[in-house]
């Protein structure tokens, strides 16, 4: 519902508002022409504001000039339009329509503005090719499933800010011209005019200047706040997105889990998303990677990962003894009683290839439990039952096995689990998932360059690390990810509160004083100066949408996105600049424009 319009030349009604209550009465509505049909004489228009749909008909006697207005009425013009609200006769009422049960017998008509024939239809849900729909993405967002998306996103800024505004955090702003923040992500970008050749990087994360506020004694932060990172994109990744920001003083990850379990419960509740009631679960890091192959796991379904090398070491299958020698792994899954072709089977070494492994080897269970297939005979008997009793196994169950490095095998049995679950329909309709991962490893090896082998943070290199840093390799971080039903919609850690600490980071990094000074010299001096314990954590507001809509692309819930090229076919950006522009910035393209992205 929307608050009543104030009544002016244009409309003194909602018209997806008006029902037989109304009946009798004068109104006068404003819209687009949703759809227009001519019948028995008469000519019936659906009007559409964002309130909805009303029904207005035209009679040649009694509608008077308008009738013949009405008769160039086309989709998409803007009218005004004036008369009586009437019952619909009983076999016309419309079921499927809010205001079925009325209509507006016309008796007066403004036609404000006309419209081309649109590119695509709006009162339909087609399937619209993409680009399309974003290059005119004015018209794509007239349509319902836009409007429902903009609607639910509106819902859930909303009560993020009022559950916030209740415990009294302050909202403020943070710049976007800015330096470079690292999240793990390549920094778009600007050239300053005012300082030739010295660039401003736009805020990969609010981060550092959220940590100043802790310095600086707020306590409470949020902002609903806009981040840009340049990678690779994917449906759930945009170069420019938006994040619910907060951080606290004085706090452990307690506290702000607290807090993000009460904003996160009354955006499930606002938006009828029927998640479990928090507090929810926690999973370490390691215990996901184990069982669900991801530290965002999908714990909707079963299919969990085993290890099962201690179960098949020693046999005479070259290639599991191969690996294992090498200090690799066999993990595998029990898929159930399926019947796989010979192809579909093969095909699910492409599923595990994306994630670095070479193969599966599937083997079928017999009416014996005993192994079928080529590979039974290179196992013992006791080594057969011992993994059969790992995975739970019965007659008809296909296993399915890949040897390598942990973390190959971890993920590729991940990825296989995640299609699997989909092939097989194991995912409940309507049933969602909600957990904390804790227990992150603080770093992992960075090999990129091989000659300067250095660490690199998992979260950020201002999470504070849960034990010395004496030891990186088994280190753990105090950071928390919080994930629905498989998505990561936010993340965040309680931070280095002491100079030497946030020093010491930087040097594991690779970071050598100087450049630590270069980058990070505001922070270094601020954690000089009294900083507090303090911790936060960002949430995906696109993503959270996008799972609330049950959208698989965030693209469909932000009103002006990119491409998956990065592109807006809407304005054409990016586009090259004028010379006298580069100019102007002390630049020069060594490169020729590239022709309009699409
Ligand atoms: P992080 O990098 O984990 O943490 O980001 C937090 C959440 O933001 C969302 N997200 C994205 N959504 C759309 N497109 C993207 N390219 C994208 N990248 C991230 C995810 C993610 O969980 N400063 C820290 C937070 C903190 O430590 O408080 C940060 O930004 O849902």
């Amino acid at each position: 519902m929307i608050s009543p319009p104030r009544p002016n030349a244009y409309r003194d009604s909602w018209s997806g508002d008006l029902d037989a209550a109304r009946a009798g009465q004068d109104v006068r509505v404003a819209g687009w022409v949703h759809r227009r049909r001519d019948h028995g004489g008469l000519i019936f228009i659906d009007l559409r504001d964002r309130s909805g749909l009303v029904q207005l008909v035209f009679h040649p006697e009694t509608s008077g000039p308008a009738f013949a207005l009405a008769e160039r009425l086309r989709s998409e013009h803007v009218i005004s339009a004036a008369g009586t609200v009437v019952r619909r006769e009983e076999g016309n009422v419309n079921p499927n329509l809010a205001t079925g049960e009325i209509e507006i017998t016309i008796t007066g008509l403004d036609v404000l503005a006309e419209s081309e024939t649109p590119p695509f239809p709006i009162d339909e849900d087609t399937p619209v090719d993409e680009t399309l729909r974003l290059k005119y993405r004015w018209l794509d967002l007239r349509r319902q499933g836009m409007l429902d998306a903009m609607l639910a996103r509106t819902l859930v800024t909303r009560t993020m800010r009022r559950v916030l505004d209740e415990r009294d955090f302050l909202e403020l702003e943070t710049p976007i011209l800015t330096k470079s923040t690292p999240e793990g992500a390549r920094d778009f970008l600007v050239p300053s005019r005012l300082s030739a050749g010295s660039w401003y990087a736009l805020p990969q994360s609010p981060q550092l200047f959220k940590q100043l506020f802790m310095m600086a004694g707020y306590e409470r932060y949020y902002q609903i706040a806009r981040c840009f990172r340049d990678e690779d994109l994917r449906a759930d990744r945009q170069p420019e997105f938006t994040q619910l920001d907060l951080e606290m003083g004085f706090v452990v990850e307690d506290d702000v889990i607290e807090v993000m379990e009460a904003v996160m419960s009354a955006v499930f509740e606002a938006t009828g998303f029927e998640a479990p009631p928090a507090p929810w679960p926690r999973m370490t890091y390691d215990e996901a990677v184990a069982r669900f192959g991801i530290d965002r796991p999908d714990t909707r379904f079963g299919l969990e990962i085993r290890d099962v090398s201690e179960h098949v070491r020693g046999s005479d299958f070259k290639v599991f003894e191969s690996v294992l020698g090498a200090g690799g792994v066999v993990r595998a899954l029990n898929a159930g009683k399926r019947e796989l072709s010979r192809s579909e089977l093969d095909g699910l070494n492409d599923v595990v290839r994306i994630h670095g492994a070479k193969a599966v080897a599937p083997i079928y269970l017999g009416a014996d439990a005993g192994w079928a297939g080529n590979l039974a005979k290179f196992f013992s008997a006791e080594q057969i039952a011992a993994v059969n009793a790992e995975l739970e196994a019965g007659a008809g169950d296909l296993l399915l096995f890949v040897a390598d490095a942990p973390h190959v095998a971890a993920a590729s049995l991940g990825g296989l689990r995640l299609e699997l679950g989909q092939r097989f329909g194991l995912i409940p309709e309507g049933g969602h998932d909600v957990l904390w991962i804790v227990d992150f490893p603080m770093f992992e090896r960075d090999e990129s360059e091989p000659a300067r082998p250095r660490w690199a943070a998992i979260h950020h290199p201002f999470t504070a690390p849960a034990g010395d840093l004496a030891d990186p390799a088994n280190l753990l971080s105090r950071a928390y990810d919080l994930v629905v039903d498989g998505v990561e919609v936010g993340g965040g850690s309680i931070r280095i509160h002491t100079p030497e600490v946030q020093r010491q980071v930087f040097d594991l990094l690779g970071l050598d004083g100087d450049e630590a000074r270069e980058q990070f010299g505001f922070l270094l001096d601020a954690l000089q100066y009294g900083a507090p314990p303090h911790g936060g954590i960002a949430m995906g507001i696109d993503r959270i949408v996008a799972l609330i809509c049950g959208l698989e692309s965030i693209r469909d819930v932000i009103a002006f996105p990119k491409t998956a090229s990065g592109a807006d076919p809407l304005t054409g950006a990016p586009a090259p600049v004028g010379s006298r522009q580069l100019r102007d910035l002390a630049l020069r393209s060594l490169v020729e424009p590239a022709p309009p992205a699409t």
